[in-house]
């Protein structure tokens, strides 16, 4: 319904016409009535444009040139003619503006003509009529949070400071604040996908947003490899720009030409339950880091025997390279169409889990092992010697690997639960049999996250 051909002078008028006698006429009033949700979810149309005007020029600021420019793009969606989507998407863009000014300074200049792709969002899809005032501006909320993340990170260690500094009562509180704010960008993605007025690209944007942990260390250690002198956070704005731009102008697929994928769901179960072996061993080897390094390094050595040796290794990366691929074709397929909670957590863990294993698969052996020469042992999982919480790039590796032992274990939970009503159990037995997995997985990772922050027990 972002597609519809409204302006927000004529959704005004409709509101007031409904309002009034109740004679509805035209079909922007019968619109309206139909999806009230997705129309207004304000209410108050006036007060919202005064707030987010209001919003507009305190972003702005005195941030300089470069975001006047962007304030002189953005002027148009103050009046009537603009659409809720320029607004939504103004603020957006100013925010990441605000990211680039702060790390170009003047620069900034260079790279304006971008915010001029921002026309893109005044143009309809299907090149029929402009987008409406009931543009969904939930739907760019998941990379408006990846925007953020970045910057609560480094909220996160400005306040908790290096290994030299002690921090106060006060200071731990407001460090732990904000990494559960960090932690929430990713549920709140989840939440968005679980949608059902959202359309395909909305919902995928929701989905890349669950893995925005995992994407940004993926994104910092390929900038590491490739040199980049440019700031982690500026490229991860203008991707998320880019991003959140393709999913509001791509075409929606036709849902009734999608391929069967009964076949690739089997295999994909069957390839999961070998590789369960693997993470099974791999999980419990961490959870050692409990005990002390010495013991994570003596589970290691035992298991590195299986893979790691000349077979073992290959099979490996090839089984976790094709549980990708069928994953990630199995989330194409899911992400068309509304799906239940359920099925929306599968396909959301499903999508992390593939790109975190791809991103952990290239530290391991392209970063760590060729790149830098170092050996992969505790020392390197948890980045000492500056350790997780106190070296500003090693905290982006705490969510990333809480989540990715989370996300591993609750997904296997949701296979787990489909395959049980398949065959006959009762659905709320499958249900609860899967609610307790999703809490045994959210302990073995807390419990293998503070291992490799120095909790120990005796
Ligand atoms: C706290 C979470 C995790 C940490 C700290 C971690 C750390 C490590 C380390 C240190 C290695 C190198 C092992 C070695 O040299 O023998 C490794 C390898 C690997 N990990 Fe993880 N990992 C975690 C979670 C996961 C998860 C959830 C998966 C899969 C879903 C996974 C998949 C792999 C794979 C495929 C390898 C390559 C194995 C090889 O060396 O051949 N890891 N990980």
């Amino acid at each position: 319904m972002r597609n519809a051909p409204r302006r927000v002078r004529d959704w005004t008028r409709a509101q007031r016409v409904e309002g009034g006698d109740g004679a509805v006429e035209g079909r922007d009033v019968a619109d309206v009535r139909l999806q009230p949700s997705v129309t207004n979810p304000r209410g108050a149309p006036d007060s919202w444009q005064s707030l987010s005007g209001r919003l507009d020029r305190s972003l702005i600021g005195d941030q300089g040139a470069a975001l006047a420019l962007v304030a002189a793009y953005l002027r148009p969606a103050g009046t009537v003619e603009a659409d809720e989507s320029g607004r939504t998407l103004g603020i957006l863009a100013v925010t990441a503006a605000e990211a680039i000014y702060l790390e170009l300074g003047p620069g900034s200049f260079l790279i304006a003509p971008m915010w001029f792709k921002m026309d893109a969002f005044a143009e309809p899809r299907d090149g029929s009529a402009a987008i409406g005032p009931r543009f969904d501006y939930l739907a760019v909320a998941p990379a408006a949070a990846a925007i953020c993340y970045p910057f609560l990170l480094k909220a996160f260690h400005a306040v908790v400071g290096t290994q030299a500094a002690t921090p106060s009562p006060l200071a731990i509180v407001g460090a732990t604040l904000i990494l559960a704010v960090a932690f929430v960008v990713p549920f709140l993605a989840l939440a968005l996908a679980c949608r059902p007025d959202a359309d395909p690209g909305t919902r995928r944007l929701a989905y890349a947003g669950v893995a925005t942990p995992t994407l940004y260390v993926f994104l910092g250690v390929v900038q590491t490899l490739i040199r980049s002198p440019v700031a982690d956070e500026l490229v991860w704005c203008v991707l998320w720009l880019a991003i959140a731009i393709w999913s509001q102008t791509a075409r929606n697929p036709v849902a009734a030409t999608r391929p069967t994928v009964e076949r690739w769901r089997i295999v994909h179960g069957v390839t999961a339950a070998v590789l369960c072996l693997y993470v099974a061993f791999h999980l419990a080897n961490h959870l050692f880091g409990l005990i002390g390094p010495d013991a994570h390094a003596a589970v290691m050595k035992i298991g590195r025997v299986v893979y790691r040796s000349g077979v073992g290794e290959p099979l490996l990366v090839a089984a976790m390279l094709f549980q990708i691929g069928t994953g990630l074709f199995l989330a194409r397929h899911w992400s068309a169409a509304p799906q239940d909670f359920h099925r929306t957590f599968q396909v959301a863990s499903g999508a992390y889990l593939s790109l975190y294993i791809l991103g952990h698969m290239n530290s391991v052996f392209i970063y760590a092992r060729s790149f830098l020469g170092i050996p992969t042992d505790w020392n390197f999982a948890i980045g000492a010697p500056t350790e997780l919480i106190h070296d500003a790039w090693n905290i982006r590796l705490l969510p990333h690997y809480a989540l990715g032992v989370f996300f591993v274990l609750s997904h296997l939970a949701s296979g787990l639960r489909v395959v049980l009503i398949a065959h006959g159990v009762d659905r709320r037995a499958a249900n609860r049999l899967w609610g307790a997995g999703v809490a045994t997985s959210a302990v073995i990772s807390a419990a293998i996250i503070a291992g490799m922050c120095g909790v120990r027990i005796s």
